[in-house]
């Protein structure tokens, strides 16, 4: 049995394209439906009990095409409101906490593990959470880095300020002598280079975006809703808002064009 219904993925912004990116290497036959709430973006700073409205409003939209399974691509939202979107979907849901810990406890040696997020998802304590649960002898470390995505969407990969910010936000990490750190924000793989530099390339980088795909594909086989066409996918792009400069920085962190991007309310999302 095949399954073409696509795959819904969101994020509060422009962010979770870096996810998109990710499941699209791994599962290139699959249709995306991607919503990002680009006209509330960030979450990040903002309550959780705010976050966990907004994760229902998008849900809802994603639920309004027909997804099979559902990828909360947002750090913020996967840390303080999954269960709210569990509830609200009638489909699988795949947050992209579990999986980046799961990641970090496997390549991890010496059990010392830095995290870096929004202030939400550090907060929240949720990574740390679920370190402890899958190894309990896991020490870990965090620290918030909400400037890093304002840089990575600038598009400041190699500038002098970012690695400046980025030295300060990472050298009390690595005073813990971690030897892993989750990069826990759809953003922060866009300056895997500098975190690594500023780091002297001493940390194993998990990106939970990527590890977020293994799941997903490993869900669609245990579901049996592979999409087994060979045809190439279709991504829809659907936003809360146009902004400014929104496709050229999408581009960057899906790594190709958008094509189409189109704009739905959350009172009409049935587009
Ligand atoms: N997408 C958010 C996250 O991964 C980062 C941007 C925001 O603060 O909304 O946590």
């Amino acid at each position: 049995m095949s399954d073409a219904r696509p795959i819904g993925v969101f994020d509060s912004g422009v962010g979770g394209l870096t996810v998109v990116r990710a499941l699209s290497e791994k599962l290139p036959h699959e249709n995306i439906v991607y919503f990002g709430d680009t006209a509330r973006v960030p979450y990040g700073p903002k309550s959780p009990q705010v976050v966990r409205e907004y994760a229902l409003d998008d849900t809802n939209i994603l639920l309004n095409h027909d997804v099979k399974l559902i990828v909360v691509a947002c750090n913020t939202v996967s840390a303080v409101a999954l269960d709210v979107v569990q509830k609200q979907a009638r489909v699988p849901v795949v947050g992209v906490i579990e999986p980046g810990a799961l990641a970090a406890v496997k390549r991890s040696k010496s059990k010392r593990i830095g995290i870096i997020g929004t202030v939400g998802t550090i907060k929240s304590n949720a990574y740390g959470t679920a370190l402890k649960r899958l190894d309990a002898d896991v020490e870990h470390f965090s620290h918030p880095c909400p400037l890093f995505v304002p840089l990575a969407e600038e598009g400041w990969m190699d500038h002098r300020a970012t690695e400046l910010i980025a030295k300060e936000y990472l050298f009390p990490l690595t005073q813990h002598k971690i030897d892993t750190l989750i990069l826990g924000c759809t953003h922060y793989p866009i300056l895997k280079d500098v975190i690594s530099r500023v780091t002297h390339q001493t940390l194993q980088l998990i990106d939970s975006g990527e590890a977020t795909a293994e799941v997903v594909a490993q869900l669609l086989d245990s579901e049996g809703i592979r999409n087994l066409s060979t045809m190439n996918a279709r991504l829809q792009f659907f936003v809360s808002d146009v902004p400014h400069k929104f496709a050229e920085i999408g581009e960057r962190f899906l790594g190709r064009t958008l094509g189409r991007i189109q704009r739905v309310s959350f009172a009409s999302s049935h587009d």
